[in-house]
């Protein structure tokens, strides 16, 4: 095989972040939006790579060079993927990889992850070596800490299985979770959230605030194990007021900003089971859980405090071969 095309979705977090960083569970969801990547064998001796989404075009690394120097920041996923890859597996041929998305690296829907898990299945369809999803997630999630440093892993597994997730800490667990069609508003504050230092804020909060910090990840951690039991229960009343309960436990940590604040107040003023912000906070998307009737409401009511509605679905579909 010379090509190969290979999707996986984005990822919305429903409960648990921030806390899942320090060894708590998490449950996260697949979204319908995918991001795709073709990876090609080039007879060149090295790495092509064009990402028209995060401004990448033409970028050339010669193979024996993979991880060295300035990596521009739309590769680095990319290339430290195909690094790993050729390391644990000892290729060293050319490759050429376009990805494309279906959603704006903006959202905080979890590009970089999904386009790392792509990259990592391509490479394994693409040199004929047998693999599993518990592979794919581990040398994905390898690749995304050798870069950030820091993150539990959960946007990595969702790219890779899909559906909604009940996950622990760098994929000691992941559970899948049957909820149906869970009725979510998915809302842009217009801010790019940059994940990494919003983990360091909470770091330093941990810090100076130790007892306190632990406390409040305890409680999400039990908001967490109820909202998996309403999810199967499909009992979204449940659920929003467990997301209720956790935006609270996130504004403590300081990681919501007015904007969602606002958001979410008017989700809620306008009938929505519960709201919150989802992922690291500091700007990305808000999240609610909203009875169908009440759906158009409330989407005037964010949309009039300057929210921007995004038409998201949850998805079953992981990573797969387009091709
Ligand atoms: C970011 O979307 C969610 C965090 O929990 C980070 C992570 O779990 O990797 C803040």
């Amino acid at each position: 095989m010379d090509k190969i095309t290979v999707s996986a979705p984005g990822k919305l977090m429903l409960l648990g972040e921030h806390a899942v960083v320090y060894g708590h569970p998490c449950l996260v969801t697949a979204v319908e939006q995918r991001l795709k990547v073709t990876v090609e064998k080039s007879n060149t001796n090295g790495l092509t790579l064009n990402a028209p989404d995060v401004s990448v075009n033409d970028y050339y690394k010669p193979i024996a060079q993979l991880g060295n120097g300035e990596i521009p920041k739309g590769a680095k996923f990319v290339e430290i993927a195909v690094l790993n890859f050729f390391q644990k597996h000892k290729f060293s041929d050319g490759l050429k990889i376009t990805t494309n998305s279906e959603f704006s690296s903006q959202f905080g829907f979890g590009s970089s992850s999904a386009s790392t898990v792509c990259v990592v299945k391509a490479l394994f369809e693409l040199f004929e070596i047998k693999t599993t999803p518990k592979e794919i997630f581990d040398l994905s999630y390898k690749t995304v800490l050798d870069i950030q440093k820091t993150g539990s892993g959960f946007d990595v597994a969702a790219a890779v299985y899909g559906g909604v997730l009940y996950f622990i800490t760098g994929g000691k667990v992941i559970e899948p979770i049957i909820a149906g069609d869970l009725p979510l508003l998915v809302a842009y504050s217009g801010v790019k959230a940059d994940t990494v230092s919003m983990i360091n804020l909470v770091k330093e909060k941990m810090q100076t605030h130790k007892e306190g910090v632990e406390e409040i990840f305890k409680n999400i951690a039990n908001l967490v194990e109820e909202g998996k039991i309403a999810l199967m229960e499909k009992d979204w009343q449940r659920l929003g007021t467990l997301m209720n309960f956790n935006q609270n436990y996130l504004e403590d940590l300081g990681v919501s900003t007015e904007k969602l604040d606002d958001m979410v107040l008017a989700a809620r003023k306008a009938g929505a089971f519960g709201a919150k912000l989802s992922g690291a906070g500091g700007g990305d998307c808000m999240i609610a859980v909203v009875p169908e009737e009440k759906r158009k409401n409330i989407e005037e009511a964010i949309k009039s405090v300057g929210g921007e509605i995004l038409d998201v679905k949850v998805s079953n579909e992981g990573v797969k071969i387009e091709i």
